[in-house]
């Protein structure tokens, strides 16, 4: 089982580059078989989520052809079935927007159901709404989700809870639907907006993503684009508070510095110098940082997947701090690891309340899921001592060549994958 050896301590210093937003580039995939022409992707981060939605889609008779670790190219023209294997979707839940998009394409769909996640239940209930109101039929057979139409018609949908992944859903299958669609409600987050351009880029007609309400004219075919996916702003936020946490002074460079503006004002707020460049931030803590309170929500609200970060960072601040994670119900799992590390936390429901201790002390902990999982690699670069982190696998789903990308800004940190080769680290770094 592949582990994380960090010795702490360090200060962060130096530049590091930004790879492309995971959780855009999920959609943008899925969207890419809506047409038989051929699709140009750029600046895909070389992570394994990425890789198993295209191991899926390949499965279903999509041309794949990587031009790169960054970069792919794929044609739809012959997807030969619109199911999707179990295998798939339980690696990666997002393999649920092959439904979208094969709904819009085809009129027909089947994909297995996502199951639950560690950060929470995660029902998909608004996803299969919008597909109803759009003139599917949805039924739940064997664990699959079958979604079939004669024909997908306008709509007035309105989404309950602001979802990420329900509007990217509805969006991709009202492309294609016949009229005009209007989704009330929606998630604002950049990659919405970025499957919507993408989208737009291959001749569909969507405006007004990245506001709560998307109006939608159907079209009858799209065709093939060349498209670079956006900087991940929650890698780019998870450097910024290692910066942060560690003390240091770090300039995370290919960002679009407007989409980390509820993470800039945090950083500002507890002590750091945040310095905003076109296409870049630099972030510096010469000082122990002060507490502060932060709720998440939806974008541009403070992100959810930014919580872990901030709370491990404010385990070393000065004063107590509260957080509150309103968008997923278990979400603090993290807080259990970062106390055998020495940290003064209390959760109690959705809030954690965080008082501030001097430092925190290497011990062995286990990472929950992705997010927490960088969190918990950001508090044992900050502890004294050495750390060891468990379940790393997590954090190689979302984040590219982490722990080189943290070695070029100092850190000691090795990724190994026995007792031995830890052992091996271990002294050569004592
Ligand atoms: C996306 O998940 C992201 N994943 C998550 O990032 C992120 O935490 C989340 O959005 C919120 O920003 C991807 O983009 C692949 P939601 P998603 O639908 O779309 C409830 C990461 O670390 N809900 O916006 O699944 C849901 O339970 C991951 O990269 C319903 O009730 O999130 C949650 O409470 C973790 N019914 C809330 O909405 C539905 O049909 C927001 O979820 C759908 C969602």
């Amino acid at each position: 089982m592949e582990q994380y050896i960090i010795r702490g301590g360090n200060p962060l210093v130096g530049e590091v580059e930004i790879s492309g937003a995971k959780n855009a580039a999920l959609g943008i995939l899925a969207a890419a078989i809506m047409t038989d022409d051929t699709v140009q992707i750029e600046n895909l981060p070389n992570v394994r989520d990425i890789n198993v939605l295209l191991e899926a889609m390949e499965s279903i008779g999509v041309e794949v052809e990587r031009l790169s670790s960054h970069s792919v190219r794929m044609n739809s023209a012959h997807i030969g079935e619109v199911s999707v294997d179990y295998e798939y979707i339980k690696k990666i839940r997002a393999s649920y927007y092959l439904i979208g998009a094969l709904l819009g394409k085809y009129k027909r769909a089947k994909v297995p159901l996502p199951g639950g996640c560690n950060i929470g239940s995660r029902p998909i209930d608004l996803h299969l709404k919008g597909f109803k109101l759009l003139g599917a039929k949805v039924t739940i057979r064997n664990g699959f989700i079958i979604a079939e139409a004669e024909h997908l018609h306008s709509a007035h949908i309105f989404l309950d809870t602001v979802s990420v992944g329900a509007t990217i859903n509805i969006m991709m299958a009202a492309a294609m639907a016949e009229g005009y669609t209007v989704i009330e409600n929606c998630a604002r987050e950049p990659h919405v907006v970025d499957v919507a351009n993408f989208l737009n880029s291959m001749g569909a007609n969507i405006k007004g993503a990245g506001t709560d309400v998307i109006r939608i004219r159907g079209v009858q075919k799209l065709h093939g684009t060349e498209y670079p996916i956006i900087p991940d702003q929650i890698e780019a936020g998870t450097f910024m508070f290692a910066a942060a946490a560690t003390k240091g002074d770090v300039m995370v460079k290919n960002v679009i510095p407007k989409h980390l503006e509820a993470t800039t004002a945090k950083l500002l707020e507890i002590g750091c110098e945040v310095e905003e460049f076109d296409n870049a931030v630099r972030v510096v803590a010469s000082k122990r940082l002060g507490s502060t309170n932060v709720k998440t929500l939806p974008y541009p609200g403070y992100p959810t997947d930014m919580q872990p970060q901030i709370g491990v960072t404010l385990a070393l601040a000065k004063g107590t701090s509260i957080v509150t994670e309103s968008i997923f119900e278990n979400r603090f799992k993290y807080m259990d690891e970062l106390a055998r590390m020495g940290a003064n936390v209390r959760v109690e429901g959705n809030t954690a309340i965080i008082t501030g201790v001097e430092k925190l002390e290497g011990a062995r902990v286990s990472a929950p899921d992705l997010r927490a999982g960088a969190a918990l690699v950001i508090a044992a670069l900050a502890a004294e001592g050495i750390s060891t982190i468990d379940d790393i696998v997590y954090i190689q789903r979302g984040y590219e060549e982490f722990e080189e990308k943290l070695k070029s800004l100092g850190a000691e940190i090795e990724r190994v994958n026995s007792e031995k080769e830890a052992q091996k680290f271990i002294l050569r770094i004592s």
